[in-house]
């Protein structure tokens, strides 16, 4: 079975974090978001991943990923040029693809649970496609599905209803057989312009082809916004285990779990209440206050603030007296105020330098 991630589009939601980079290198809790894709196909036993790129910045994903071998599998870049869709993205990886069975991950989807129950359900089942079904709140905001209870089969499938029937979304994760690129052929593109994969699998069930579903256990996450970037984060740290906790023989106050990479320097008058991570080679100077919920990237340096539920990336200086909460600040940026301590929720691109 092959893999492929889905890592172009261009995260309009998400500026100015994707002004430098794609959305789905943006780091929860100190990893690209679409590395959980790649290690959750890696621990299914899928190593042959494509990985679609786009045209924000793709070098970058590229850089990262490399060929694969560092992360256990062996990665084929496929570019689109443009987004026009999800099933315009699938339909460029037929030859990669070929007759196998294969799954389609989007990059900014984090299932919590992976995926080998699912691989191996799929695997076992002679059905044309599988999708995997999660109840949400906000059902205008995904693609739906409609079931027929008495059967347990699939009803209907709209992208983004006006008026949804039902709550239950169709999650980025779609399991699929090589005849969806004929499917695929025959679609218009929508309202949006795209192609929909939503439009190919109601099309499928239309013209009789065999759609299972199963239901998410477990919590999985779209990170389409900041708030969700947010909350993607808390509950990846909230899955920090007991056997990550990290002693640090100092005077530094230490709540529940944390993180902590090489080099990492905790000064003894600060308070980290988990769950945080802390890369490596920081600073956490004097009357640091951090967490609950943090996640800070390497190279950073933290003097006398306080940081709650918030993201800061690599390299970033944060000092005196600045209060943030809910924020996400990307890469090699400062922040420093000169006043009181009041709380502030920031959305910071690479490099910025703040003084408030
Ligand atoms: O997250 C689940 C939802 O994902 C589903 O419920 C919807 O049915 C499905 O259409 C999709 O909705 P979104 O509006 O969230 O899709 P988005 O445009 O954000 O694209 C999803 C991912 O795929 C994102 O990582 C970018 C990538 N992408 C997207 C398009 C349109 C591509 O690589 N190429 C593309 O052409």
């Amino acid at each position: 079975m092959k893999g492929i991630i889905l890592h172009g589009g261009h995260g309009t939601r998400l500026r100015p974090l994707t002004h430098t980079g794609p959305k789905q290198l943006l780091p929860i809790a100190n990893k690209p978001m679409s590395q959980y894709a790649l290690e959750d196909f890696r621990e299914a036993g899928i190593t042959d991943v494509g990985i679609i790129i786009g045209d924000v910045y793709p070098e970058k994903v590229k850089e990262y990923y490399g060929n694969g071998e560092n992360f256990g599998v062996k990665i084929t870049y496929i570019y689109q040029d443009k987004p026009k869709g999800i099933s315009h993205a699938i339909k460029l990886c037929k030859d990669f693809v070929g007759d196998e069975k294969f799954i389609v991950y989007l990059g900014d989807n984090i299932l919590r649970k992976g995926l080998i129950d699912y691989k191996n359900k799929f695997e076992e089942k002679n059905t044309d496609a599988m999708i995997l079904l999660c109840k949400v709140d906000r059902p205008s905001s995904f693609g739906i599905a409609e079931l027929d209870l008495e059967s347990n089969t699939i009803k209907k499938i709209i992208e983004k209803p006006k008026e949804p029937k039902s709550d239950l979304a169709v999650i980025g994760v779609y399991f699929l057989t090589s005849k969806i690129f004929e499917i695929i052929d025959r679609l218009k593109p929508s309202a949006r312009g795209e192609l929909e994969i939503t439009e190919a699998l109601q099309l499928l069930m239309d013209e009789d082809g065999s759609l299972h579903y199963d239901t998410v256990t477990g919590w999985w996450k779209d990170t389409g916004t900041p708030e969700d970037i947010l909350h993607a984060n808390k509950l990846v740290l909230d899955s920090i285990g007991k056997e990550n906790q990290f002693v640090i023989d100092n005077d530094a106050t230490i709540k529940n779990n944390i993180v902590i990479g090489k080099g990492t320097d905790i000064s003894s008058d600060s308070t980290i209440e988990g769950p945080v991570i802390i890369g490596a080679n920081c600073k956490v100077g004097s009357n640091v206050k951090l967490g609950p919920n943090v996640s800070v990237g390497n190279d950073s340096t933290l003097e006398n603030c306080k940081i709650e539920n918030s993201i800061l990336m690599k390299n970033c200086k944060i000092s005196a007296n600045v209060y943030l909460s809910n924020s996400i600040i990307a890469n090699g940026s400062q922040i420093e105020a000169n006043n009181e301590q009041t709380k502030h929720e920031l959305l910071l691109g690479e490099r910025s330098q703040l003084k408030i």
